[in-house]
């Protein structure tokens, strides 16, 4: 009898909004179309390392196409490359590459599918050249892929963003305050820039554009002139004044990504109050941008990436992300989006579109 072929999915990196309409997409074509027995890693590369999987049926996908997060579990702290072992002092860091490989290749995959962010397809792709098949599936609320015009999950956190802003609308009106919404996206202000223009946002500030406050100040006195009393600001964490430095929440020194961004909004906050005489608050918006069901535009385009994974596994298409160009799939090469985040270009047209409504990007 001809021996089925294997595949294994494994998520890590930050959950959001359609990993799970990924899984189920890759899963469900796999077995249907090619008979493909599919086993999910759990918790990310930590799974490799300790060899935890669990078998997918078809079953065991079936209505999770709605279910935010990963039923696999996932986790920023398990780079097989630089695997942190201990804490505090005690805090160091050994190669398991070598492990996972070796690991990988007892399971006799086709090929492994690795849905993640930078962080999780950098070393996808350090795994492919030290020749595992891989196929990568973008996945980031922070859309800051290179290679690809969008990942799943951007959407969501965009729509949820949104709604936070279109909510603190009320209050700035009826008592007269500045209200800041500082919203996620690392060191890229793609969620800051989508939900602020979706938002009505009088200013946005994003990582790519240093703010000056005198600039803000200015903005927010010439609306109270013309007989708006509020503002609403949208301060990606990522942000930071001119010749100033970003506000770092902590430093997880084990996590595959350190730096964990945020605090900005309360900073701009007590300055806006300095060089005006606004009321200003500051909300958060936080890991609720991440959590939920997915949008059925992030549903669409998870499915849509995970069936043509699938189709890059039978045509051997492997060290490879499925990204999208325009209304196209294409396959981007991982060395790419290795190569670090997706800036919002400052000729983007949406940064033009705003700014010819007097839309403030604090410069
Ligand atoms: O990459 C997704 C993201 O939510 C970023 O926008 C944010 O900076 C970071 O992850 C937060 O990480 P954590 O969940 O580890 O606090």
């Amino acid at each position: 009898m001809k021996k089925r072929k294997r595949i294994a999915i494994l998520t890590g990196g930050g959950d959001c909004p359609g990993i799970n309409a990924v899984i189920r997409a890759v899963t469900k074509k796999a077995i249907i179309e090619y008979d493909i027995e599919v086993i999910g890693v759990k918790d990310g590369y930590e799974g490799l390392i300790e060899n935890r999987y669990r078998k997918l049926e078809y079953n065991d996908v079936s209505n999770i196409l709605t279910l935010g997060g990963t039923i696999l579990g996932t986790t920023k702290k398990a780079n097989p490359y630089h695997y942190a072992i201990g804490k505090g002092d005690r805090l160091e860091f050994r190669d398991l590459s070598r492990v996972v490989i070796k690991n990988i290749k007892k399971l006799k995959l086709s090929s492994l599918v690795c849905i993640g962010g930078d962080g999780t397809l950098g070393i996808a792709y350090q795994l492919f050249k030290d020749e595992i098949p891989i196929v990568g599936v973008p996945k980031t609320i922070d859309n800051d892929l290179k290679g690809t015009d969008i990942t799943f999950g951007f959407d969501s956190a965009v729509s949820i963003a949104t709604e936070g802003i279109d909510r603190v609308h009320t209050t700035a009106e009826s008592h007269h305050r500045i209200m800041i919404v500082e919203v996620m996206g690392h060191h890229s202000g793609w969620i800051a820039l989508y939900s602020g223009v979706a938002g009505g946002a009088d200013i946005i500030l994003i990582p790519e554009i240093p703010y000056d406050i005198n600039r803000i100040a200015e903005v927010i006195k010439r609306r109270e002139k013309k007989g708006k009393r509020f503002s609403i600001v949208v301060v990606s964490e990522g942000a930071r004044p001119k010749g100033g430095k970003v506000v770092i929440q902590r430093i997880v020194e084990e996590s595959t990504d350190p730096v964990r961004l945020g605090g900005i909004g309360f900073a701009l906050g007590e300055k806006i109050e300095e060089f005006t005489e606004f009321d200003t608050r500051t909300v958060v918006m936080g890991h609720l941008q991440r959590g939920g069901s997915p949008t059925p535009f992030d549903r669409v385009l998870a499915t849509h990436l995970g069936t043509r994974a699938v189709d890059m596994i039978i045509k051997k298409e492997f060290g490879y992300m499925v990204g999208v160009k325009g209304n196209s799939l294409v396959k981007v090469p991982l060395k790419i989006v290795a190569q670090g985040p997706k800036k919002v270009p400052l000729i983007h047209p949406l940064i033009k579109s705003a700014r010819s409504l007097g839309t403030c990007f604090g410069d």
